[in-house]
């Protein structure tokens, strides 16, 4: 399939919200990426749900959110009901996985599990066949506007093999410093979900940015 790209919102004007989300809605983009924060599984707060609530008032694309907060099943059904259209939570978040992955799909959500730069993709080997996406964090969750961590072509390695040996349909997301400059090498690598904060929205032209990501091979 050919790549996708979810800009991620964390990096818009949070004073303009509904000029970007039209931005984005007029792009080339596929998903519009949403980033959760608890202020305790990162170091950071981001916003909750009347502003989600706001981003779906508006949005035209399918909102990716990605929860980075502990003990994510308490607010499953309220990320569904804001809008949410796939829901990815954190391996390191969640002592219950399979039963966490079980109540996003009975949802109707697709259902998503992210790793941190730390944690080896061979953990996930027993619950790849039940997930629609991996998502592999490319920085240290918790800010935009960060360094590529290098080792992460490796890991899309590791992930594609499962993908290819367990469930051939497996998204491979990959978040963190993503740019022009590495989509090629991380397309290549197996991602097919590209995430973009600051490379789209720093850019003096945002919808060009999309549309390079979206013609990187
Ligand atoms: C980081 C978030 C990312 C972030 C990416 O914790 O998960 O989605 O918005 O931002 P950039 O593309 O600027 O690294
Ligand atoms: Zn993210």
């Amino acid at each position: 399939m050919n790549h996708l790209v979810a800009p991620s919102i964390l990096a818009a004007d949070f004073a303009n919200l509904q000029r970007d989300i039209e931005l984005i809605n007029k792009s080339e983009a596929d998903w519009l990426h949403v980033d959760i924060m608890d202020g305790l599984f990162v170091p950071n707060i981001s916003f909750g749900f009347p502003v989600i609530k706001a981003i779906k008032k508006y949005a035209d694309k399918p909102l990716d959110v990605h929860l980075m907060i502990i003990d994510p099943d308490r607010y499953l059904k309220d990320f569904k009901e804001a809008g949410a259209a796939v829901i990815t939570v954190h391996l390191e978040a969640c002592p219950n996985l399979h039963r966490t992955i079980q109540h996003i799909k009975e949802l109707g959500c697709k259902a998503g599990v992210a790793l941190n730069p730390h944690s080896p993709v061979a953990l996930l080997e027993d619950i790849v066949a039940d997930l629609d996406l991996v998502l592999i964090m490319s920085v240290n969750p918790g800010f935009g506007g960060q360094r590529f961590i290098e080792q992460t072509y490796k890991k899309l390695n590791d992930i594609n093999t499962f993908k290819k040996q367990l469930n051939p349909n497996l998204l491979i997301e990959v978040d963190g410093g993503v740019d022009i400059g590495n989509a090629t090498k991380l397309i290549n690598s197996g991602a097919n979900v590209l995430v973009a904060g600051s490379s789209v929205f720093a850019s003096i032209n945002p919808t060009q940015a999309i549309t390079n990501l979206k013609n990187a091979k």
